[in-house]
């Protein structure tokens, strides 16, 4: 694979999610990447043509090559991803970064703990551990009912899914509060015995990640975190994605507790586009 060359891929079908999200499905097979197969965690870079450049988790990616992202509408550049057609073009790189691990011991206890458009990386993990045939609880947060995602296709793999929570910030659907404190709650139901041998995997606002984080280190739970940090390249040149002294292009976007215990500007800091660190 090289980093740096962009492939084109015509859109073959647009999914309206909810307010202001949509997922793109493309067909890699007839570009240079058609026998790459990416991972959970894993993101391209998505180039619109004439606009910019930026990074997307894969939330699906198929044996017949359609790969899929779902984009939440911000600004200038998922503004244009979101007037495209189907039928259009837009520019890949990538697959990139490393992907979330999944357990040997297919009895462990697991937690999918996701907020917003966080739960992009989530679906394609929680579709592939459910064809591992592994169970697993997922926790969905959202602001409001209307970004609620992937309600239907949640449904398709619900036998794998022991128990399934949605939670919103003002009560509109589910739980009212954020993914982190239903975790914490959630907990209080297993033994201790039964946490020694769970595992969590999250995404979302790094606020709540942090929150996850925390309860996971209370309950020695390991933990897999998918961080974002601004990125230009995607593939270790720019150094814009640097957190800590890893990138999280190259190093990431997965981390596990045990790095996540040592990175300073975990639920702190980040960097603007200028490199400026800031409060998250
Ligand atoms: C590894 C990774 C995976 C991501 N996966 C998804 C996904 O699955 N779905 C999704 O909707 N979004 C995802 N994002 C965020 C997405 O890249 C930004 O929403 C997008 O770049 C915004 O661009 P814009 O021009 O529309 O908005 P802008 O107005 O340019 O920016 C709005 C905000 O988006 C963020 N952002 C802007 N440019 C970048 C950049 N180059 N790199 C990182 N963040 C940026 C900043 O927080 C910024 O304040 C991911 C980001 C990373 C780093
Ligand atoms: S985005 Fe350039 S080094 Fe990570």
């Amino acid at each position: 694979m090289n980093d740096y060359q962009i492939n084109t891929v015509k859109i073959e079908n647009i999914e309206e999610e909810c307010k202001d999200i949509k997922s793109f499905t493309f067909n890699i097979s007839r570009s240079n990447i058609d026998n790459v197969r990416p991972l959970p965690g894993q993101f391209i870079m998505v180039w619109v043509p004439g606009v910019d450049e930026v990074p997307m988790s894969l939330s699906n990616a198929d044996s017949n090559g359609n790969w899929t992202i779902t984009v939440k509408k911000i600004g200038d550049c998922t503004e244009a991803l979101h007037n495209l057609n189907v039928g259009d073009y837009i520019g890949i790189r990538g697959p990139f970064g490393n992907s979330f691990i999944f357990p040997k011991d297919t009895s462990r206890l697991i937690f999918l703990v996701g907020g917003g458009i966080g739960m992009a990386p989530l679906k394609f993990l929680a579709k592939e551990i459910s064809k591992k045939k592994m169970k697993f609880i997922l926790i969905e947060g959202a602001n409001y009912d209307k970004e609620i995602l992937y309600i239907d296709e949640f449904q398709t793999f619900s036998k794998d899914i022991s128990k399934i929570f949605y939670c919103t910030d003002d009560g509109s659907f589910g739980t009212e509060g954020f993914a982190s404190k239903v975790f914490q709650e959630e907990l209080k139901n297993y033994s201790k015995n039964q946490l020694s041998n769970a595992l969590a995997y999250t995404c979302g606002p790094e606020k709540m990640m942090f929150e996850v984080f925390k309860i996971c280190e209370e309950y020695s739970i390991i933990l897999e975190a998918s961080l974002e940090r601004m990125m230009r390249c995607g593939c270790g040149l720019c150094g814009l994605c640097a957190i800590d002294d890893l990138l999280v292009c190259k190093d990431g976007p997965i981390f596990n507790s045990k790095i996540l215990r040592n990175l300073d500007d975990f639920g702190k800091y980040k960097r603007n586009f200028s490199g400026k660190k800031i409060k998250i």
